[in-house]
């Protein structure tokens, strides 16, 4: 049995906002009920950010929905594992065995999709027009959670993943400038060749989806957003020249990369260039929160840039939380996306999590240098959709991706089997 906990003071505004929801659901928050059913207390909600900077992201999401609504509790259902990596089967045998959690983390986009095809999702619509979302979030967004009409989730902010992090005294030390800008994968070797003399690691990396993430942002360096988009779209020929030299961009990088690395998960792969034993790092903006909570600042202590040959270009992703079919506690699940839709805890929680607000309304005036040119990137570059996150195909696709990305990086296949892997993967 899940245990209750001390309950927070409670706030007029939050009194009225969470008695609102109790009438408006049908349901009562009454604290008696201490086993699942539509009214108890506890609210699970089931996310990987299950330590370190995104742990912090989620308790800043958590405080905020403990003073929106004092008389629900939180229950950490977080799996570790970056990405996902174990948190996504064990929620799929979880759905299907029905145990859903009250409310899961899933990626706007194709990886909703799946969700929403195998009717493991509820619209929720309706809370948009009871919470006020509709015009908090942008139509671009709303249109990527949206089907037939009925919207599936709530995001809780916006991540980039085109972003490379640096140790700028690594760079000194290899003679290298940290001021100079790479437009090309090509100038970026140049670099990274320098930085190999010193005997350091020129570019930290971790077990395979951070492989894979590192896989599409040079996609999108070599063959441009265009391209980039067709591979999802049936466009670009998977099989052919531009992504045959895109591949081997990428194994050229893989092999300026830290052999340890499928042992590891991504906050090591970022450690390494905190703790100076690595340049360079790609990875997405959630190495900002690893970056603020080791206590460095920019450009000091550490520096970023979009990948080579990607500025401009705004490789997307969001999390956003969902209503299961079966959530034991629908109201506190309801409750819960209402804390991650408003402006106060879209604040709190991108703040702590490195990313920018979903909602284009909250107060983003303390956020950091790197979030505040975040902000300025999402609302001029050219966006496109996060293989390794979710945006651009569905799990089941991603997984073939990520299987074909192990073989290749492990010396199990060569890079024509790889490629011809990688289109068998997206074509189905
Ligand atoms: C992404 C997720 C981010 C971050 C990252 C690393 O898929 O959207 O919020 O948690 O994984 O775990």
């Amino acid at each position: 049995m899940r245990s209750k906990r001390t309950l927070l003071a409670l706030g007029a505004g939050a009194a009225a906002l969470t008695l609102g929801l109790a009438s408006c659901s049908g349901g009562s928050t009454d604290e008696s009920n201490d086993g699942g059913g539509s009214s108890g207390p506890e609210v699970e909600v089931f996310t990987w950010w299950a330590a370190g900077s995104e742990k912090a992201g989620l308790d800043a999401l958590v405080s905020v929905f403990d003073s929106q609504h004092p008389d629900l509790e939180f229950v950490n259902g977080a799996v570790a594992g970056g990405a996902g990596s174990a948190a996504k089967d064990l929620l799929q045998s979880r759905l299907q065995a029905g145990d859903a959690p009250d409310t899961f983390q899933a990626h706007a986009g194709a990886e909703l999709q799946d969700y929403i095809d195998a009717a493991q999702i509820q619209d929720v619509s309706d809370l948009y027009d009871e919470f006020g979302l509709t015009d908090a979030f942008p139509a671009d967004l709303i249109d990527r959670i949206t089907v037939d009409g009925a919207i599936y989730s709530v995001p809780s902010n916006i991540h980039r993943a085109n972003v490379v992090w640096a140790n700028p005294a690594v760079l000194e030390e290899a003679g290298l400038d940290p001021e100079a800008e790479y437009d090309s994968i090509d100038d970026w070797i140049v670099a990274l060749d320098a930085v190999q003399e010193t005997g350091k690691t020129p570019l930290s990396i971790a077990t395979t989806w951070t492989q894979v993430h590192l896989l599409e942002t040079v996609l999108l360096s070599s063959l441009g957003a265009e391209e980039y988009n067709g591979l999802w779209d049936g466009s670009t020929d998977w099989e052919g020249s531009s992504v045959t030299t895109a591949l081997e961009e990428f194994e050229l990088l893989m092999s300026y990369t830290n052999s340890d690395r499928d042992g590891l998960d991504w906050p090591d792969a970022t450690q390494q260039v905190i703790d100076g034993q690595a340049a360079f790092n790609v990875m997405g903006d959630w190495a900002e929160a690893a970056f603020a909570e080791a206590g460095l600042s920019s450009p000091t202590d550490y520096i970023y840039f979009p990948v080579p040959g990607t500025a401009g270009v705004f490789d997307f992703l969001a999390d956003s939380f969902t209503l299961p079919v079966g959530a034991p506690n629908e109201d506190g699940a309801k409750a819960w996306l209402e804390t991650v839709g408003s402006a106060e805890g879209q604040a709190a929680f991108n703040k702590a999590k490195g990313s920018i607000p979903a909602r284009t309304d909250a107060d983003t005036s303390d956020f950091s240098p790197y979030q505040q040119s975040a902000i300025e990137a999402w609302g001029s570059d050219v966006i496109v959709s996060s293989l390794a996150h979710g945006a651009a195909t569905p799990v089941a696709t991603l997984n073939k991706v990520s299987d074909a990305t192990s073989k290749f990086t492990t010396g199990a296949s060569d890079l024509a089997t790889f490629q011809a892997e990688l289109a068998a993967a997206v074509n189905g």
